[in-house]
């Protein structure tokens, strides 16, 4: 298998990025889904969504902070008028035991009570964060609610949700970039990738530690 670096300098396609030792993908084994094929998935996206939210003022919802990088992306391949908002949650408990407990840490601004609400996620895995914000969504009576997730990962699906608009349909593994984080790394990838097993095991330092 090709190192890290080479694969990121085959996937940006001759750029000048940054390849120096300390780059974020030293630590990248495979890049999943390259930069790229992502933009020119998530302006079909957006083409799809102008013309099926055209004349109904739409709201777009993404949970911090996973799908920042897609909502900026997918909100300039919209060509219609849209709000866009964003909730915070968290998960916590022993995920095998309990399923997890989920909870809201920052709630919306705008009111979506009437409103046509597209529900904008980075990746779906069990379904248990959906699940929770559908519901806690679709308490306060939008027009209609439907959900597009860049990523779906639906071989860990513990619940039956409907997704209208999927991006890529990804293996069971976990991956990095474009948003998602490990340990709060990596989420400034402009690609996809699996990390590699060091980079997993690695314990981080404190700020300002020696190495
Ligand atoms: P779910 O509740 O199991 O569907 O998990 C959804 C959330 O888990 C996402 O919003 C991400 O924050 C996180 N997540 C799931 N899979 C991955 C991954 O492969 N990489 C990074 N984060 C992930
Ligand atoms: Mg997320």
């Amino acid at each position: 298998m090709k190192d890290g670096a080479n694969v990121f300098a085959d996937q940006s396609r001759g750029s000048d990025r940054c390849l120096d030792s300390g780059c974020l993908v030293e630590d990248i084994e495979q890049v999943l889904i390259s930069e790229g094929e992502i933009q020119a998935r998530v302006n079909e996206l957006g083409a799809q969504l102008s013309a099926t939210y055209a004349g109904k003022d739409p709201v777009l919802v993404g949970v911090l902070r996973g799908v920042f990088v897609f909502m900026a992306d997918l909100v300039r391949a919209i060509t219609i008028p849209i709000d866009v908002d964003f909730i915070g949650i968290t998960r916590y408990g022993p995920s095998t035991r309990t399923q997890g407990v989920v909870r809201l840490t920052k709630d919306l601004d705008v009111c979506i009570t009437g409103r046509h609400v597209l529900f904008v996620e980075d990746v779906i895995d069990t379904g248990l964060s959906l699940r929770y914000i559908l519901r806690t969504l679709q308490a306060r009576e939008p027009a209609s609610l439907m959900v597009c997730t860049l990523f779906n990962k639906p071989r860990k699906r513990l619940f039956d949700l409907d997704v209208a608009y999927t991006g890529f349909v990804l293996p069971d593994r976990f991956v990095v970039g474009y948003g998602l984080d490990y340990d709060e790394r990596y989420r400034n990838l402009p690609f996809v990738g699996v990390l590699r097993e060091e980079a997993i095991t690695r314990q981080r330092l404190p700020p300002g530690a020696q190495t």
